[in-house]
């Protein structure tokens, strides 16, 4: 006779470390303890920390088969760790908290609980219901920045969690594997992420808790997190037609502006010069000063080099041609329908540089 074991629910607890060595080994035992009526695993998913965190995962998981590690090199981003971590698991419950403590394990099983009894897609752990408290966890400054945030959040996900910025959670993975091409892969803020691309299919509801102070280690919260966080809400708020790139170009093309004015300012004096070759001189220089930002920032990823970058240049120079003919023909055809100057300015330099952007994304960056 076989007996066959009781059936327990299965559930992946997904940790994104970096550099949380003296943390790991004090997560798995506290896991342990609150998760005892289920069948667990946990997954650490490192970015190849400077303290060999990923060892210190790795030595436990040696000889605990519910630990994991997965080591990522060459790569850093708290969002993108959660995204491949619930993504490598089976469960049909994934649960995201951080690795350095300051998330209180023991609501785990009612996230659980409410996933799998009460039908929910996500549970958020919140520290702002009746109950939740931000406790000694945070400074008095990250709480304001905190709150602003989650006020700036709320206006675009609607009231419906009150802890957007959180980032403990539970979610049900098909869910999640559904939308996971959409999530950035940028910043800190997967939860509120899922939020703003699930809508208003997804259940939710929240865990109240106690954000704990930090022991070890430091916050890896920055100001690029910061600046990821406000490129995402564009993103979503206006459905990705605003992205980093598109930030990117512009704010190098304001640069370029700058140096065009700036060396035609220069050349207007020289003797041998008339306005149109000082400005031609002037615009050629702010195109490629453009073209060397864009491909240095804009689009680091695909970075052209050697020959390619030449012939890029090439096709740059072309495509902001046609950019700067269709931004005067415009404005200039305003103008002459009885526009206001500026308007018609404006208007120009904006189809412009859409142009530009649009253009240039697919011929010099995308082949
Ligand atoms: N893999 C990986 N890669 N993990 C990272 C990275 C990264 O680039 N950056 C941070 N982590 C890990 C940390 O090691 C920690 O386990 C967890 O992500 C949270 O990072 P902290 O640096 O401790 O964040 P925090 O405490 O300042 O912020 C917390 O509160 C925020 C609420 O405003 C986090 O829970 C945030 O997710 C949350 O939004
Ligand atoms: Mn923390």
């Amino acid at each position: 006779m076989t007996s066959t074991p009781p059936a327990t629910s299965r559930v992946s607890i997904v940790v994104p470390t970096f550099n949380e060595a003296a943390n790991v080994a004090i997560l798995v035992q506290k896991l342990g303890e609150t998760l005892q009526a289920y069948d667990w695993e946990v997954i650490f998913v490192d970015d190849d920390s400077t303290d060999l965190t990923w060892k210190c995962v790795k030595d436990i998981a040696a000889r605990d088969p519910r630990v994991r590690c997965l080591r990522r090199v060459g790569r850093r981003g708290l969002a993108g760790a959660c995204v491949e971590g619930i993504l490598s698991s089976s469960a049909p419950v994934a649960v995201v908290m951080d690795g350095d403590l300051q998330h209180d394990e023991s609501i785990l099983p009612a996230m659980i609980e409410k996933i799998l009894r009460e039908n929910n897609d996500v549970v958020v752990g919140s520290r702002y219901i009746e109950g939740g408290s931000n406790g000694a966890g945070f400074s008095r400054r990250r709480a304001a920045m905190s709150r602003f945030a989650t006020t700036l959040a709320h206006r675009i996900t609607g009231d419906q969690v009150s802890d957007v910025m959180s980032g403990f959670f539970a979610v049900r993975r098909d869910r999640f594997e559904a939308m996971a091409g959409q999530i950035s892969t940028a910043g800190f803020k997967i939860l509120l992420d899922i939020l703003m691309t699930g809508g208003a299919t997804l259940r939710v509801s929240e865990v109240e808790y106690t954000f704990r102070a930090r022991e070890d280690g430091a916050s890896k919260f920055d100001l690029k997190a910061m600046w990821d966080f406000v490129v995402l809400l564009l993103a979503k708020s206006t459905r990705g037609i605003i992205n980093e790139r598109l930030i990117y170009f512009l704010m190098v093309g304001v640069i370029g502006l700058g140096v065009n004015l700036f060396v035609l300012r220069l050349l207007i004096d020289v003797p041998q010069l008339d306005f149109a070759k000082s400005q031609t001189i002037a615009t050629f220089l702010a195109m490629t000063s453009n073209f060397y930002i864009n491909n240095s920032l804009t689009y680091r990823d695909k970075k052209l080099k050697g020959f390619a970058f030449m012939r890029g240049l090439g096709f740059f120079y072309l495509i902001c041609s046609a950019g700067a003919v269709s931004n005067i023909g415009i404005s200039s055809w305003m103008f002459s329908n009885h526009q206001q100057w500026w308007v018609a300015g404006i208007v120009g330099a904006i189809i412009g540089s859409v142009w530009n952007y649009a253009v240039s994304s697919i011929l010099v960056w995308n082949r």
